[in-house]
């Protein structure tokens, strides 16, 4: 998906113009890997753009960074604010992806320093549109597993959202587009299912939605936690559990979720087709009722929904 450049970066606590959003090629993160991120939208509602669940975002990402010890300069405030800025100084109306992220930065080289190197802290938003394809909502995409298994638990923490492990999605993914699949599915070190290379699964079997448990290597994921509470909401029984990975192919429906994916239909998997190999029915549901959430046909009780003020950014700005 390409970037599309927008004019202002919120990078170390200011807004410099785009261009400017640089880093030292001896940043320590660029060597070892030791940055956190998020990926959080932006939607179009009738009322404006707002963040679906900033606060949410914003604390796992210094969830990510309490578990690598990276110090954070800034306060979760003060990094939400930071996505609001952006969104309004771009003027992003139309929805947004935002990128918020903290690396270790340029001090000394070497896995752990006696210093800590200081912590840079970026968020950059530009318009984006559907990460897999447009059509895929609707007709859903072909996956397949992947022959590389997620990372094993106690090895490099899955609930982190770590630049590091998505060395690990880069394998799966890669091999997937390859073989000529949308999307590759990662199993666990027990060979059971874990999640696709950037997002949650889910599968319907005789009328309940499972997904794995967070002990499979999974990111605990805010379209999953919000698709789980949207369905129970419906009177759909959900059971996080362990998936053994034939039960993929015995499955009535599967999809995708991930802000990036929203919730995408899964209509083969191996070149088996899932269910009826369409968007199955309860899937739909789950797309209209997540969906509505930004159109306002379904009601936001959780306040997932931050609103912008998109009058002038409150921070300052820097040439
Ligand atoms: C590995 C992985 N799993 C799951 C997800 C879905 O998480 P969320 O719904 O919070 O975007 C993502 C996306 O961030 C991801 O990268």
């Amino acid at each position: 998906m390409p970037i599309h450049a927008t004019q202002f970066i919120w990078f170390n606590g200011k807004l410099v113009p785009w261009e400017k959003a640089t880093v030292h090629v001896l940043s320590h993160a660029l060597h070892y890997g030791s940055s956190v991120f998020e990926g959080v939208r932006a939607y179009e509602t009738p009322q404006g753009p707002a963040i679906f669940r900033l606060r949410d975002h914003t604390r796992r990402l210094f969830d990510s960074a309490k578990v690598y010890r990276i110090t954070m300069p800034f306060s979760p405030e003060a990094i939400s604010e930071a996505c609001r800025a952006v969104i309004a100084a771009n003027q992003l109306k139309r929805g947004a992806y935002i990128r918020p992220l903290a690396f270790r930065g340029y001090g000394e080289i070497g896995v752990t320093p006696k210093t800590e190197p200081p912590t840079e802290v970026a968020v950059a938003a530009w318009e984006w549109g559907h990460y897999l394809a447009q059509e895929a909502e609707h007709a859903g995409v072909d996956a397949c597993v992947s022959s590389w298994q997620r990372v094993a638990p106690n090895t490099l923490p899955a609930l982190a959202k770590a630049a590091g492990n998505y060395l690990s999605s880069q394998l799966i993914g890669m091999e997937a587009r390859r073989l000529g699949f949308a999307e590759g599915i990662g199993l666990s070190a027990d060979g059971t299912v874990s999640e696709g290379s950037g997002e949650n699964i889910f599968i319907v079997k005789d009328g309940v939605l499972l997904t794995p448990s967070l002990a499979h290597s999974v990111l605990g994921g805010l379209t999953r936690g919000a698709v789980m509470r949207l369905a129970r909401e419906r009177g759909i029984e959900v059971r996080e559990c362990t998936i053994p990975r034939e039960l993929l192919y015995l499955a009535d429906e599967a999809f995708f979720t991930g802000t990036a994916v929203e919730i995408t239909p899964i209509r083969s998997i191996d070149r088996i087709a899932v269910g009826n190999g369409k968007r199955g029915p309860l899937t739909e549901t789950l797309q209209n009722a997540f969906f509505g959430l930004f159109s306002g046909k379904t009601q936001d009780k959780w306040g997932w929904l931050d609103h912008v003020d998109m009058a002038a950014p409150r921070v300052a700005v820097t040439a």
